[in-house]
């Protein structure tokens, strides 16, 4: 998230375990394998299969069967630019009447808590399509609002004249409005027109005040009470949502990121626990401010508040009656997004990102196996927590090297059974930072969204920047790692539940142009070119026909290090063939994040987040509007798949 100017709460590490053994062992696997010299000559041929070599020196891409379309160039302008052939169209920006009776939104920005509490809210990031009986021209669209900017470029009090020293209860509630989850019930009109369905009464806000139940092993545990709520089970609302997932019973899962910048406190005494700190709580007032004026966000007087976010939330889409749930079996960290899959013996698996720097890769496989057809709506409530280590041994082939999957359970991991800090299995799933550092798991580059491959059933993650990782590893090969890299892995007998992996790298993002000699890491992986470069990879899914989307979250100051790579974009890979081209650029000062397909794969569903988050965009509404976060619908002028 880009929630401050001069903090990025992500670029923090707050993990100061000493997991590094295998730093040594990572650089001989760069060494031996000669990884980072793609396209440098003879120890290129690993990386760099057939065609790509064509690719590095042409400078543009070979003709991949699965990319259909016409790669793009750079851009630094206020507007969306698209593969041609394509068309994207906004839908739903932030202020949009959602709820019958909702006012319709005030340019200014002046509109009230209320009223946004019926609006449409900010700063859209994850996001799903759930058909309606199949179709493609009818579903309910699930949309995430991640956070409000608060400091730069604030647009949701008044832009320009009011600023966070003027906090009062009102422009707090208005805040935790404009936060949480969007249902809306879309239709497509027989002009190909996406559009909101007015007075369905599917249409939905959820916000940081709904009512909603943790569940799962560690619902009603000491750590999860508060004053407010002695059960431990009942918990008011979800912010910091980032990615998302969905599940093959169509719930969706809102992933709790950043939940630690809402707590603060204006206790003098810094009161806060290891664990909190472990968390990224700061000591003093917030940005937010929401501890101003709600006691529970203040951790020096409700100090296990705290413990009832960054958790996934499951939603029910179709049932706004089913309160949602916190399913606390899939642990407790800044969640990034859910990919979910079935393993072999249909037993539920999600793999999970914690989003800071050297935090670490997860997965969980239910107890119980899905069964189409039948009521599934517990399954992510009883089940085994697994952090990765990744390690640095021969494998065959062009992997390079296999991982593990270390179970985070109190009873069948030793290291857990021994540690006297967790009493029990719920001390794990709430701590599960703590945990994941007592057993030896792998600090990555700071872990986004994983995605699986629709057949293949790999798994591929990116690994957004880091740029203060000092000692490498062979995951995260680069010291002072600006540019991010997408890691995949394969999973022992091709079934997602197994405990053992092999794993490579799928791309370093460089920059080539600025690099140009390319036995420096800085230049990236062969399969970047100048024609195709990028930084900091984030929102990450597989099309069903197995294209690779790419969207970033970077630096867009198109200057030094980042000269050449425009505005933040979305990019499309062959998996097999490593070729990345360039698909869509978003306008300035924004991320695109969120990606969601109709069944016949003809609408792509994505979200422009924080256009202008300093103060320079006016998209899309022009002139001298103020920015509004958006959903992008993009069709294929022919009426064709995306991506072809
Ligand atoms: Fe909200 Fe890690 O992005
Ligand atoms: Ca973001
Ligand atoms: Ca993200
Ligand atoms: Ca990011």
């Amino acid at each position: 998230m880009h929630a401050f100017a001069s903090v990025d709460t992500e670029d923090i590490s707050t993990n100061t375990s000493a997991n590094e053994a295998f730093q040594e062992i990572v650089r001989r696997a760069v060494d031996r394998r000669g990884f980072l010299k793609a396209g440098a000559g003879l120890s290129a041929a690993l990386f760099l299969a057939g065609p790509l070599a064509a690719c590095a020196s042409r400078g543009r891409g070979p003709e991949s069967a699965l990319l259909g379309f016409q790669g793009i160039p750079a851009a630094t302008d206020d507007a969306v630019a698209i593969a041609p052939g394509y068309t994207a169209t906004v839908l739903a920006p932030w202020g949009t009447p959602l709820l019958t009776g909702a006012p319709t939104w005030k340019a200014d920005g002046s509109d009230d808590a209320a009223s946004q509490a019926m609006q449409v809210g900010d700063n859209h990031d994850g996001i799903h399509f759930f058909p309606m009986d199949g179709r493609s021209d009818e579903g309910l669209l699930v949309i995430n609002h991640e956070y409000t900017t608060v400091e730069n470029g604030e647009y949701i009090w008044l832009f320009g004249r009011e600023r966070r020293k003027a906090l009062n209860p009102e422009r707090v509630a208005k805040a935790m409005n404009a936060h949480g989850i969007s249902i809306l019930h879309v239709t497509r009109n027989a002009k190909g027109k996406w559009q909101v369905k007015p007075r369905s009464l599917y249409n939905r806000r959820i916000t940081a005040s709904t009512q909603m139940k943790l569940a799962g092993p560690a619902a009603g545990a000491a750590a999860l009470r508060t004053r407010a709520d002695p059960s431990g089970r009942r918990v008011l609302g979800t912010f910091n949502n980032c990615g998302n997932g969905w599940t093959p019973w169509n719930t969706y899962l809102a992933c709790e990121e950043n939940f630690n910048t809402y707590f603060g406190s204006a206790s003098q005494s810094d009161t806060r626990t290891a664990a909190q700190k472990r968390y990224g709580i700061e000591p003093g007032a917030t940005a937010y401010g929401w501890e101003k004026f709600a006691e529970r966000f203040d951790y020096a007087r409700e100090p296990n508040e705290c413990n009832r976010y960054g958790w996934i939330v499951e939603i029910d889409p179709f049932d706004p009656k089913v309160q949602p749930r916190k399913r606390t079996a899939l642990g407790r960290f800044k969640h990034e997004n859910a990919a979910v899959t079935l393993a072999a013996d249909k037993r539920v698996v999600v793999y999970m990102g914690d989003d800071q720097r050297g935090e670490y890769l997860y997965k969980f496989v239910s107890e119980a196996a899905f069964h189409p057809g039948r009521y599934n709506p517990d399954l992510l409530d009883a089940g085994r927590l697994y952090v990765a280590r990744f390690d640095d041994d021969e494998v065959e082939g062009d992997l390079m090297g296999r991982g593990e999957w270390i179970p985070l359970d109190k009873a069948a991991n030793p290291d857990l059974a021994a540690d006297i800090r967790f009493a029990n299995q719920a001390d794990v799933l709430i701590h599960t930072r703590l945990a994941a550092d007592a057993v030896g798991a792998t600090k990555m580059d700071r872990p986004e969204w994983v995605a699986v491959h629709p057949h293949s059933g790999e798994v591929y993650a990116t690994l957004t920047n880091n740029d203060k990782r000092t000692e490498v590893n062979a995951p995260n090969p680069r010291k002072e790692n600006i540019y991010g890299q997408i890691i995949r892995w394969r999973e022992a007998g091709g079934d997602a539940a197994a405990t053992a992996f092999e794993w490579d790298l799928f791309v370093l993002a460089g920059n080539p142009a600025v690099y140009t000699d390319r036995l420096d890491p800085k230049s990236g992986s062969a399969n970047i070119t100048p024609d195709n470069m990028f930084n900091s990879p984030d929102g990450l899914a597989f099309d069903q026909a197995g294209r690779l989307w790419i969207q970033t979250d970077g630096k867009y100051s198109n200057r030094g290090d980042y000269a050449g790579q425009g505005n933040n974009q979305m990019l499309c890979a062959d998996p097999v063939s490593k070729e990345i081209r360039r698909f869509l650029v978003g306008p300035a000062e924004c991320e695109v994040t969120g990606i969601s397909f109709t069944p016949d794969s003809r609408t792509l569903f994505v979200n422009i987040q924080h256009p202008g988050e300093n103060g320079n965009s006016h998209w899309p509404d022009g002139g001298t509007a103020i920015p509004r976060s958006a959903t992008l619908v993009i069709t294929k002028d022919d009426g064709g798949i995306v991506g072809t």
